[in-house]
């Protein structure tokens, strides 16, 4: 029997997962780790607990494999590749030579360039850096993040220019730590992410780099999604190398393992944040709703070409954490799963809008500056008509996507495929589908970011043998209709629209 690991590093969690030949999972493990928050608007991660942790979960996914095999073929045991798949735009700064991180990981999330965007904006960088990237300004993406731990933090512009230091989105510092250094890599789908690379080309791009005055030593080199970039150095994960084979960013991955190889395919992830991307095929989309344009992957090496698929992607910053906060911040509910119940105990939430913009608002808003809002309390308002606004919320942002997504590709999209942890969550892809006035599907295997790497990593070892066989292992798990009048989700979506209009422009540096 053959196996393919994923490594699937999110913003809240290291996991990872265990596939089969079948694409079914075979084994998973998971670990949570800590979110750092010094500043209103920061978000930092340590990168060595990153590593840790991914360490930890594969081998104990390893081990779990083993221990469900036991009785089979020892043979059975083999890893045939790895996949990884990462939190996105994530930036880390390290020492080549210790493979030591020389500040903390600044994550996606983070708003402390938000100023800076604000200046580059001013300058009329925007256009350039949205026909180059396919991105809109915004401190979301690796650039800002990257200058600033080069300048703000002492020694290393120097130690980056004197080429003693590696930068890299979590992909590549997670490469970097499995080879122990001997690969300084990163894939085109995660390269995307960066504001550095030309999607046009694939290739980073020197205007970009000096306009974010970023020293040409610290960077990667740009692989495929799909093919062997190197393999895992004795003692990291066991003695036997195993090769690395796969590698996109989460939300590409998740497109990937959902099988939308066709343009005008959709899928929504629904984890930390919800992403929503859609195939635009070879073709680069450029958005006139303030979408991301952005590289799906580069595959497989196919009769000595490589295809390069390119999406449309809304970006919503709070989906999970959202409810996550409720669990943490509020103490409103003591685990996740809770929301459901807590929500589905009222028919609807009064009037309350909660418009969770935590970390800004990303797609169609892109206000670094709106702030979490709470707006229409009466004396009348329980914590589960707030529940059910969270969950609401979260269908709401995923809603505004899907419009602009159908304004931009000029096709009625007919369905929409959904995965991610909260996918599981029946009552929030009714409300989805209710919102969206399209069914909702969910596949089978909701662990489609993880099983799109391993595609990804199986492809290139020969463990599938193309996009058909893949295609055809996607199944239905269940469907969702949609059940709300059309006026009451217009008047839904514009009470909402609203709602939003009150969160933007709060903070004020
Ligand atoms: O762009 C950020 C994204 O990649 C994070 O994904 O699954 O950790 O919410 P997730």
């Amino acid at each position: 029997m053959r196996h393919v690991l994923a490594l699937d590093q999110g913003t809240t969690s290291s996991r990872a997962i265990a596939f089969d030949a079948q694409g079914r999972v075979a084994a998973v493990a998971q670990r949570e780790f800590a979110q750092h928050f010094p500043h209103p608007g920061w978000v930092e991660h340590d990168a060595a607990e990153i590593w840790a942790t991914q360490r930890t979960v594969a081998q104990e996914c390893v081990q779990k494999l083993a221990s469900a095999l036991a009785g089979q073929a020892r043979a059975a045991i083999k890893i045939e590749a790895i996949g990884i798949t990462n939190q996105r735009e994530t930036t880390v700064l390290w020492d080549r030579a210790t493979g030591e991180p020389v500040g903390p990981a600044i994550v996606w999330q983070d708003r402390r360039t938000t100023a800076h965007c604000d200046d580059l904006r001013r300058a009329g960088k925007a256009p350039l850096i949205q026909r180059k990237t396919g991105l809109v300004l915004d401190s979301y993406f690796s650039a800002t993040k990257l200058e600033w731990l080069l300048d703000q933090i002492p020694g290393n512009r120097a130690r980056a220019e004197a080429g003693e230091l590696a930068f890299g989105t979590v992909d590549s510092w997670l490469i970097y730590k499995l080879t122990q250094g001997r690969v300084h890599a990163t894939d085109a789908s995660n390269a995307a992410r960066t504001m550095l690379m030309n999607i046009h080309t694939l290739a980073w791009d020197e205007e970009l780099l000096s306009l974010f005055n970023i020293p040409r030593a610290v960077l990667p080199r740009i692989v495929p999604s799909s093919g062997v970039l190197g393999e895992t150095a004795p003692g990291v994960l066991g003695e036997a190398p195993i090769p690395i084979a796969g590698v996109a960013g989460d939300q590409q991955a998740a497109t990937f393992g959902q099988a939308c190889f066709a343009p005008g395919m959709a899928k929504n992830t629904y984890g930390t944040g919800c992403f929503m991307l859609m195939n635009t095929g070879d073709v680069a989309v450029a958005s006139r709703n303030r979408l991301l344009t952005t590289v799906g992957w580069q595959g497989p090496e196919q009769a000595g070409e490589r295809r390069t698929a390119y999406c449309l992607e809304g970006s919503v910053f709070m989906a999970g954490a959202t409810v996550q906060w409720l669990r943490d911040g509020l103490q409103m509910i003591q685990s996740a799963s809770e929301i459901e119940a807590l929500a589905a105990s009222v028919d609807d939430t009064r009037d309350v809008f909660l418009v969770p913009a935590f970390a800004g608002l990303g797609a169609p808003d892109w206000d670094g500056r709106a702030r979490g809002t709470l707006v229409g309390l009466t004396r009348g308002t329980t914590r589960a008509h707030i529940a059910r606004a969270a969950l609401e919320a979260i269908a709401l942002q995923s809603a505004d996507l899907f419009g602009a997504m159908v304004g931009d590709a000029g096709i009625q999209l007919t369905e929409l495929r959904v995965d991610g942890g909260a996918s599981r969550n029946d009552l929030l892809m009714q409300l989805q589908a209710d919102l969206l006035g399209v069914p909702v599907v969910r596949p089978q295997v909701t662990e489609t970011t993880a099983l799109g790497a391993a595609y990804l990593a199986g492809l290139a070892t020969g463990v599938w043998s193309g996009g058909a066989q893949i295609a055809a292992q996607w199944a239905v798990g269940r469907r969702f209709e949609p059940m709300l009048p059309e006026p009451e989700r217009l008047a839904r979506i514009g009470r909402w629209r609203e709602a939003v209009e009150r969160a933007r422009g709060w903070a004020r540096d």
